[in-house]
């Protein structure tokens, strides 16, 4: 028998919990994919919570695969790992199978944010910040080879740091002749410039900008939401969680226009479609979000939102 506690060596808290088990309370039978399936917090809780369920969990990250390879290894071939980015594999999953949920909790695990040789962390010798190991684009290029303009737009849009242009400034002169080799150092170029806010760390924005720049965070969100609408999995629950005013904007608009009845102009003055445009529903009106008592037993909690969705299945119709 199954334990409904998550386990006490997992190396990452699941975030929202309780809301994921109830976004996804009645799945029925077939697949959910996890698209960012890390250490199978969410996954395990919801493969033990619903006998019927088969999962099949993305990740683009090796060690976090082996980690919860083992971990799920207990519901046998219930559960299937596909290593890769889920914008190039969901489409191909979507296509193949009888889809149930679609969940994603998108940025990194605290474990790659602890790990020091992953250079995510502020004391790391290394200047790295990747999620795929074997990606093309590292911090180092970032912070060594951008211009000077694209530097402060990513620490503006990505990292919302009111001082863009005096950090990006600072970054590219003390970049030559030496280039910057560590996340340590780096580090210390935000501590010069930005104010310490509390108990975070001043390079908490600029890391968390060069990150989303490396893994392309956005894009892949982008990519995601256009493989769900080609799909359109239909009676199958979406539930995506966000921890960024701007990933959270991309799914927001996405569901509102999916659940948009009507597909006239917006310049029409009254609707001759007929309507009958809708993908599915919003299941949330406003974002679900971490409680007091989560938030201090997990601070990383505090900024996740949980947005569902449901795309119809044509047998509600007849
Ligand atoms: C916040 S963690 C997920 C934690 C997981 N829900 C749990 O309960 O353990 C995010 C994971 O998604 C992975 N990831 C992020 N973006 C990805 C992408 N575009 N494609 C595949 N994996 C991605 C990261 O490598 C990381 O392991």
């Amino acid at each position: 028998m199954h334990s409904t506690k998550p386990e006490q060596n997992a190396p990452h808290i699941p975030v929202l919990l309780p809301q994921v088990l109830s976004c996804f309370h009645d799945p029925g039978e077939g697949v959910l994919i996890d698209c960012t399936l890390g250490y199978a917090g969410h996954s395990a809780a919801l493969l033990r919570a619903h006998p019927d369920l088969r999962l099949v969990g993305i990740d683009r990250d090796p060690e976090a695969l082996e980690f919860s390879a083992r971990r799920l290894e207990s519901f046998g071939d219930r559960v299937r790992l596909v290593r890769g980015s889920f914008s190039e594999v969901l489409p191909g999953l979507l296509a193949q199978e009888p889809i149930v949920g679609v969940l994603a909790d998108f940025g990194v695990s605290s474990l790659q944010l602890d790990e020091q040789r992953r250079g995510f962390a502020f004391e790391s010798d290394r200047l790295d910040m990747r999620m795929d190991p074997e990606g093309s684009l590292s911090a180092y290029e970032v912070v060594n080879d951008y211009s000077l303009e694209r530097l402060e737009y990513i620490f503006r849009e990505y990292g919302e740091i009111r001082q863009a242009r005096r950090l990006a400034e600072a970054v590219v002169s003390r970049r030559s002749p030496t280039p910057i080799q560590s996340a340590k150092a780096l580090a210390e170029i935000a501590r010069g410039i930005l104010p310490k806010g509390g108990k975070i760390h001043p390079a908490t924005l600029m890391f968390q900008a060069i990150r989303i720049e490396v893994n392309d965070e956005l894009g892949e969100i982008e990519r995601l939401l256009d493989a769900l609408e080609a799909a359109q999995p239909p009676g199958a629950i979406v539930g995506l969680i966000t921890f960024h005013s701007l990933e959270d904007r991309l799914v927001k608009n996405r569901f509102r226009a999916w659940s948009r009845d009507c597909n006239c102009p917006p310049e029409a003055m009254r609707c001759t479609c007929g309507g009958g445009h809708a993908l599915g529903k919003s299941l949330t009106r406003k974002p679900l979000s971490a409680n007091g008592e989560e938030i201090r037993a997990n601070p990383r909690s505090r900024s996740a939102k949980l947005r569902c969705f449901y795309f119809h299945d044509r047998k509600d119709d007849g």
